[in-house]
C-alpha cells in the first residue's frame, strides 16, 4: 500500500490565502467545467473527492448531486471549506480529515458505494499512484466513473518548491494503463485547460492540465 508524502503541512500553511491566488480559482473554474461536461452528475448520486482542499471544485459540484464526501489531509484547509458550507448552510457535503493513503483510514469509507470519485490537482501529491488507483477505484459503485484531473507531464519546475515531494505530472499513456491495472474501463483524456505561468526557473511556459475518466464495469 502506499504511503504519504506529508503535504499537510505545507496545506495548513497555505489555507487561509489558498482562495486569494486567481491561478488556483481558474483551474478549478476549468476543472467543474470539464467534470460537469464529462461526468454528468446526478441529483440521485453519492460522491467522493479526494484533496478537496478549500472546496474550490466541491463548493460548484455538491449542488448538483445527492451526496459529497469531501476528504483532505489538511484540517486548515478543511476548515476553510467548512467555513463556506455553514456560509452558504450547505447541507449535503460531508466533510473528513483522512489520509486515504493509510489503509486504516481508506477502510473508514464504504466500499463499492460511490457514483462518482473524483480529484482536483491531488494525484501529483501521491506517491505510489497505481496502488493509490487500485484502492480508491474499490471505493466505486458499479458503473461508477473515477475523474481525475492534473497536470500532464511536466517539466518539473510547475511547483515553486524545489524541495517538494510531487510528481512531475503523468503521461496520459501510463495513467490510462494505471487506470485499467486498477479494474476500470475505458480510460479516457480531454485537457481541462492550460496554466501559463513562468516556472521556478523564470522560464514562461504551458502546463496542460488534463481530466481522465474511467468506469467501473457495471455488477
Ligand atoms: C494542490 S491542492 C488542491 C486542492 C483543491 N482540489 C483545489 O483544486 O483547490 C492538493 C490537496 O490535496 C490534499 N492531499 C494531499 N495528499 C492527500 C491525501 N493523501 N489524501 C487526501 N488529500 C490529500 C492536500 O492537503 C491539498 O488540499
Amino acid at each position: 500500500m502506499t504511503h504519504q508524502w506529508h503535504s499537510s503541512d505545507k496545506f495548513n500553511r497555505q489555507a487561509e490565502g489558498w482562495d486569494e491566488n486567481p491561478r488556483r480559482l481558474g483551474i478549478a473554474e476549468s476543472v467543474f467545467r470539464a467534470l460537469s461536461e464529462t461526468v454528468h452528475f446526478k441529483a440521485w448520486h453519492e460522491v467522493l473527492e479526494f484533496g478537496c482542499g478549500t472546496g474550490l471544485v466541491t463548493m460548484q459540484v455538491a449542488p448538483l448531486v445527492r451526496k459529497l464526501t469531501a476528504i483532505d489531509t489538511s484540517h486548515r484547509m478543511l476548515g476553510v471549506l467548512e467555513g463556506k458550507i455553514m456560509a452558504t448552510e450547505t447541507k449535503n457535503i460531508e466533510s473528513r480529515c483522512l489520509d486515504l493513503t493509510d489503509p486504516g483510514e481508506m477502510h473508514l469509507l464504504p466500499k463499492g458505494h460511490f457514483n462518482v470519485v473524483y480529484a482536483s490537482m491531488t494525484l501529483h501529491h501521491i506517491d505510489d499512484t497505481a496502488a493509490f488507483l487500485k484502492e480508491i477505484a474499490g471505493l466505486l459503485a458499479p458503473g461508477g466513473t473515477l475523474a481525475i484531473a492534473d497536470l500532464d507531464h511536466e517539466d518539473g519546475y510547475f511547483h515553486d518548491d524545489a524541495e517538494e515531494k510531487v510528481h512531475p505530472g503523468f503521461e496520459r499513456r501510463a495513467l490510462a494503463t494505471m487506470l485499467e491495472a486498477a479494474g476500470l474501463k475505458n480510460p479516457a483524456f480531454r485537457t481541462a485547460m492550460t496554466v501559463e505561468k513562468k516556472n521556478r526557473a523564470g522560464r514562461q511556459a504551458s502546463y496542460p492540465i488534463f481530466l481522465a475518466t474511467a468506469t467501473k464495469p457495471a455488477a
